[in-house]
């Protein structure tokens, strides 16, 4: 039997998954790729952190030297997350001839480019399944199942950690903060969780997704990102009394020649595939002019669901479509398709809005909407003989620019105390 011997870079969440299936999988491994795995070298930050798995203690090192510069490493897998030191890691993998399999979506939304173009430039392979989706198999289905169409949309649950505090929330109410916790103590979140919370994340593997879907570079700035910090217990009640789920979305799709690309959290109707996914599940819906629409379905996060993204990268690899990858990312950016701008974005409104509970009050904002062309589909008050009552809008289709000028104007009303929330609702079918 063949052997290779690979370096890994980080043995955290995802490490310790690429770990244990490594060694779980090992037979099975080995009569799918034709080797025997071996792993090298492992760089950690902390050779005596325990980790709660058996590493062979002489396997790690706090010397990246001792994965990049060993010639007997052919493979180098990189899952520390960040952008320094982990570009130049790989570039120096790249540079010494090594191929690169990577799980990080940041770096490659970022600084993808220089990655690709290296790798090309080296002939090495450079993979990525895991960067987007954790264990569903997206990157490979728009690189390869799905190149004879042209997409026309992708609308996504692409964070594992949000969703899995907004069921926590929605479901089994849950605080906020419980439920992060949680996602933080099953692997599912970021080093630094404000990545997820605030729609960093997904935006990265939007950029990731929408590059590879519509032939285009990218640039991350041009991608509307909205977070789930300001939804609140009373919001998520209102959606569910209106039929609604709400879910952290992101979506990309062609409109008049321009890519739309948003992330931000989003009213769906129930009856929707995309309101059960739940926990730390993610589901991907793609709309191709010749396969229609599809989804792919399942974990979105986690040391298996990612590590099993991994090692199947580690396998083709070993299987000889090394460059195929490489080259096909470096040329899919073959278009130069110029992003829309948030104003031209159509959707129904939810806003929540604290006024002062006097008569005509209403009838003002409901004024103001009206001379934005925005059409009210339905209003409601809560709070009772208060200085300050809740007042809910939920309104017809309207361009994003219109709210945004009726906001402005409701803002600077006597009569307002603040605007509370503002939540687009998406009515997919
Ligand atoms: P993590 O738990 O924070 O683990 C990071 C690992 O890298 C740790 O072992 C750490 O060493 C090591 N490390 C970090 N910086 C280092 C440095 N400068 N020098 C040496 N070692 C360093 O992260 P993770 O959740 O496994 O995520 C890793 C990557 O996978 C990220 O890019 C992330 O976005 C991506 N990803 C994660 C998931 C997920 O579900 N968690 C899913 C898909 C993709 P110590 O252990 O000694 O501190
Ligand atoms: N922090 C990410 C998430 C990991 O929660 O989805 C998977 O990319």
């Amino acid at each position: 039997m063949n052997k290779v011997k690979i370096g890994i870079l980080g043995l955290g969440n995802v490490g310790t998954g690429v770990w244990k299936i490594l060694n779980t999988n090992k037979e099975e491994i080995r009569k799918r790729s034709g080797y025997d795995i071996e792993v090298g070298k492992i760089l950690v930050r902390d050779v005596n952190k325990d980790r709660g798995i058996d590493v062979p203690k002489e396997l790690l090192t706090e010397n990246p030297e001792d994965v990049l510069k060993d010639d007997s490493i052919k493979i180098v897998v990189e899952i520390m997350g960040g952008v320094d030191p982990a570009k130049d890691y790989i570039l120096e993998a790249i540079r010494n001839k090594k191929h690169v399999v990577t799980a990080n979506k940041m770096l490659l939304a970022t600084e993808g480019d220089e990655l690709f173009t290296a790798a090309e430039n080296e002939g090495v392979a450079f993979y990525y399944e895991a960067s987007v989706a954790g264990g569903i198999p997206i990157i490979h289905a728009i690189n390869e199942s799905l190149t004879a169409n042209k997409i026309e949309q992708i609308i996504g649950i692409i964070n594992g950690t949000t969703n899995y505090i907004l069921t926590k929330m929605t479901f089994d109410n849950m605080t906020f903060e419980a439920a992060l916790k949680e996602a933080q103590e099953k692997g599912f979140a970021e080093a630094d969780p404000t990545s997820d919370v605030e729609g960093y994340d997904a935006m990265y593997k939007l950029a990731i997704l929408s590059s590879l879907s519509f032939g285009t570079r990218i640039n991350i700035e041009d991608i509307y990102r909205e977070g789930i910090t300001k939804i609140k217990p009373i919001d998520i009640k209102y959606a569910k009394d209106f039929g609604y789920i709400i879910k952290l979305i992101a979506i990309v799709k062609e409109v008049s020649g321009k890519l739309e690309m948003r992330v931000h959290p989003a009213m769906i109707p129930e009856r929707h595939p995309l309101a059960s996914v739940n926990d730390s599940f993610n589901a991907i819906f793609i709309r191709g002019n010749a396969v229609g629409d599809m989804m792919l379905y399942g974990r979105g996060a986690g040391d298996l669901p990612t590590g099993s993204a991994v090692v199947s990268d580690i396998i083709s690899i070993l299987r000889g479509s090394t460059d195929v990858e490489a080259i096909s990312a470096v040329r899919n950016n073959y278009l130069n398709i110029k992003p829309s701008p948030m104003e031209n974005t159509e959707s129904e409104y939810y806003v929540r809005i604290s006024v002062m509970d006097l008569p005509g009050v209403l009838g003002e904002i409901s004024t103001i909407f009206g001379e934005e062309g925005v059409s009210i589909l339905s209003v409601m008050q809560k709070g009772k003989r208060e200085e300050f009552a809740s007042v809910v809008y939920f309104t017809h289709t309207t361009l994003e620019g219109n709210i945004d000028k009726a906001i402005e104007k409701i803002k600077a009303s006597g009569h307002v105390k603040c605007i509370d929330n503002i939540i687009r609702i998406e009515n997919i079918q």
